[in-house]
């Protein structure tokens, strides 16, 4: 059983993911960090570049999107760990298209990568939290999940999707001392959000009352503010972070 306070994060490697993965570490977590395999050793380059230590951060590669591989290696890295204290769901992509000429590969992609695999991440850590009587999870949803955005018919969804899976779960959690939020981000200084065209991302930063990106530095302290020592009684509740872009 480990010592530390043990953290599940997805998409450990994104934009968001690695400032989350970074803040847990710097503040004495255990991370199991899920990364899509890719060719190269990212992984150790990663944890080289940020002076950390193998022991600070448990790698399972494994796509989210093959369900019983990635439950088989999820299952593996929680007993490895014996407890899992936090979990981030934060995996995602984008294949933004107007409607009209969506594919329904762009539909199913985004489907189940950012709504169908919290089930796969979240049922085995969310019974895990259960017996141990406590718990953190934060889904990282999207200010596009609540007001919409065209060309993004797909990733709207699934991110709507993550609230109303997260009000639920919180109140089958919320006897077990589960807590279960969310956090919003609005157009985050990331290369999700630089890939897009540039007239298009100045377009919607000419919306921003703040007017400017938000920085990865900036969701990720809302995420350590709902899983420290202060976040004990919010539940069910999303937490936007987007400079003004979309006020509830
Ligand atoms: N509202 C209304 N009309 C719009 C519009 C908007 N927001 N954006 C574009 N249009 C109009 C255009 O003016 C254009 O009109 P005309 O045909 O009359 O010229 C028409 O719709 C087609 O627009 P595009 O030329 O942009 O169409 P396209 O097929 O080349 O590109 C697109 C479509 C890829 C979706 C592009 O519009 C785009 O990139 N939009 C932004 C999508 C976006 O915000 N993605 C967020 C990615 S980051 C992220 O998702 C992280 C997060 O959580 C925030």
């Amino acid at each position: 059983m480990s010592e530390r306070k043990v953290a599940f994060v997805t998409g450990a490697l994104g934009g968001i993911g690695s400032e989350i993965c970074r803040q847990l570490v710097k503040a004495n977590y255990k991370v199991i960090a899920t990364v899509v395999p890719r060719e190269e050793d990212r992984e150790k380059q990663w944890l080289k570049s940020e002076g950390f230590q193998q022991e600070d951060v448990r790698f399972v590669l494994t796509d989210l999107t093959h369900h019983a591989d990635a439950t088989s290696a999820i299952e593996d890295a929680i007993q490895a760990e014996g407890r899992v204290d936090v979990l981030v769901n934060n995996a995602g992509i984008t294949r933004d298209a107007t409607f009209k000429k969506m594919s329904f590969e762009q539909w199913s992609q985004v489907i189940d990568t950012n709504l169908k695999t919290l089930f796969t991440v979240t049922h085995p850590v969310f019974n895990q939290m259960l017996e141990q009587k406590q718990g953190r999870i934060v889904n990282i949803s999207s200010v596009n999940g609540l007001k919409g955005q065209f060309g993004q018919a797909n990733y709207s969804a699934a991110k709507a999707g993550m609230i109303g899976f997260t009000k639920a779960l919180a109140q089958e959690g919320a006897r077990s001392n589960v807590c279960v939020n969310v956090v919003a981000p609005g157009y985050t200084a990331t290369p999700m959000v630089t890939a897009m065209r540039e007239e298009v991302v100045k377009s919607i930063e000419d919306q921003i009352p703040l007017q400017r990106l938000a920085q990865p530095e900036e969701i990720a302290a809302a995420v350590m503010y709902l899983v420290g020592e202060y976040g004990t009684y919010i539940t069910g509740e999303t937490l936007s972070i987007n400079g003004g872009l979309y006020m509830q």
